[in-house]
C-alpha cells in the first residue's frame, strides 16, 4: 500500500510540474493573462505551484508515457479519462489553470482545474483514486502550514480562489474543503495541527445550510479547548471578492468578530423565530438543547446549560432530565 502511494504521489508530481512548465511556455500566454486579471501575482502562483494544462487531448498522455508510466495507472489516478462507450482514452485536464491539492506532508495527491472562461463545469477535480478522498485533503493547508511558523488558527473557505486570494492579501491561513461540506474526517485533520477554526460562509442561503451542517459537525469535537467560530460574508461576496473591495485589515478584523461557537448555538437557533411567543420559544430552546446535547461531557457543556436556562428562564436541572431522557432512546 505504502509502494502504491509513492508510485502514485511520484506521478502526480510529474504532472503538477508538467502543469507549471506549460504555464511559462507561449501555449500558457492566456493563462497567465487569466491569474494576472484575478490579481494574482507570479509568487503566489509559484507558492501553490498553480500551473496550466493546455488545450490537447493527449499532451499528458504522451509527456507520462515517454517517461514510463502506463496508461492504466494514469487512469487510476485521475489523469486520464478511458470511455468504456467509445473506447477513447484522452487527457481529462484541457485547456485548465491547474491547481495542486497537496497533502499536509506536501506530496501533490490531486488537482483542480479550473476554466479560463464561463463554460462548464468551472472547476474539474481529480477523481477519488487511493492517494485522494474529497472529504479528508484540504486545499491550503500544506501552505498555510509553510507559510507561518506558528500556525494557531485556520478560516476555512470554500474555494480554490479564496484560499489563492487570501494569500495574496498577506492572509495565510486559508484553507478549503472541495467542494464538499466540512467532514468530521477534516475536523480532526485541522484540530491536530490547530486549536481553533473558523468557518467562513459564503453570505447567501447555500451559505446560511451549510453553517448549520458545520455546526453539527464541530460540537461533538469540542474538547480540550479547541475553538470553533463562525463567519458570515455580506450577501454575493467571497473571501475573494472580498478582501479585494475591502481590504486585508477589513477581512482580519471580521475573521477577529467571528461568532463564537457558544453564541453562534443560539444565534441560529434564534433566526426567524418570535421569541415573545412561547411555542416559539419552545422551539428555540430545543434546537439549542439538542445541539447542546451533541457536545461532549464537559466543562462548555454545562456553562452551556446554564445559559440556556439565564436566557429562557427555565429551570436547569429541567433541561438536564430532557436532556437524559433524549439521550437514552428506550425511555
Ligand atoms: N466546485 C467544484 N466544482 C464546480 C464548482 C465548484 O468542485 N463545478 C468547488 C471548487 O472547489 C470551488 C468551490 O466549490 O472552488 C466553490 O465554488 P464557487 O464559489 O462556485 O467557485 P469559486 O471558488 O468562487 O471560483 P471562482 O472565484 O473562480 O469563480
Ligand atoms: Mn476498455
Ligand atoms: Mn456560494
Ligand atoms: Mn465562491
Ligand atoms: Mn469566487
Amino acid at each position: 500500500r505504502e509502494r502504491k502511494r509513492k508510485e502514485g504521489v511520484n506521478l502526480l508530481e510529474l504532472a503538477a510540474s508538467f502543469f507549471r512548465e506549460r504555464l511559462k511556455m507561449p501555449e500558457g500566454e492566456a493563462a497567465r493573462a487569466y491569474l494576472d486579471k484575478r490579481g494574482l501575482s507570479p509568487e503566489v502562483v509559484r507558492d501553490f505551484g498553480i500551473g496550466f494544462a493546455p488545450a490537447q487531448w493527449e499532451a499528458m498522455r504522451r509527456h507520462l508515457g515517454e517517461r514510463g508510466i502506463s496508461e492504466a495507472v494514469q487512469i487510476e489516478y485521475g489523469l486520464l479519462v478511458h470511455r468504456e462507450d467509445s473506447g477513447r482514452t484522452y487527457d481529462r485536464f484541457r485547456d485548465r489553470v491547474m491547481f495542486p491539492i497537496r497533502d499536509i506532508r506536501g506530496r501533490t495527491v490531486a488537482f483542480g482545474g479550473r476554466v479560463l472562461g464561463d463554460a462548464k463545469p468551472k472547476y474539474l477535480n481529480s477523481p477519488e483514486t487511493p492517494v485522494f478522498h474529497k472529504g479528508r485533503e484540504l486545499y491550503g493547508l500544506y501552505e498555510a502550514r509553510q507559510a507561518n511558523a506558528r500556525l494557531d488558527r485556520v478560516v476555512i473557505v470554500e474555494g480554490y480562489m479564496d484560499v489563492v486570494a487570501l494569500a495574496q492579501f498577506g492572509i495565510r491561513n486559508a484553507v478549503a474543503t472541495l467542494g464538499t461540506a466540512t467532514t468530521e474526517d477534516h475536523l480532526s485533520r485541522l484540530f491536530r495541527v490547530v486549536d481553533e477554526v473558523v468557518f467562513c460562509f459564503d453570505g447567501d442561503r447555500a451559505g446560511r445550510q451549510a453553517a448549520d451542517r458545520a455546526l453539527r459537525t464541530a460540537l461533538p469535537m469540542m474538547i480540550d479547548g479547541r475553538q470553533a467560530r463562525f463567519l458570515f460574508l455580506p450577501e454575493g461576496e467571497d473571501p475573494d471578492t472580498l478582501v479585494r473591495r475591502e481590504g486585508a485589515d477589513a477581512f482580519e478584523d471580521r475573521v477577529t468578530c467571528a461568532s463564537p461557537l457558544s453564541e453562534f448555538l443560539f444565534e441560529l437557533a434564534a433566526q426567524g423565530r418570535d421569541l415573545a411567543r412561547i411555542e416559539e420559544r419552545e422551539r428555540y430552546a430545543s434546537q439549542v438543547l439538542e445541539a447542546i446535547g451533541l457536545l461532549p461531557e464537559g466543562m462548555l457543556k454545562s456553562l452551556l446549560l446554564t445559559e440556556l436556562s439565564r436566557r429562557t428562564g427555565v429551570d436547569q436541572s429541567s433541561f438536564e432530565s430532557l436532556m437524559a431522557r433524549h439521550a437514552s432512546p428506550e425511555s
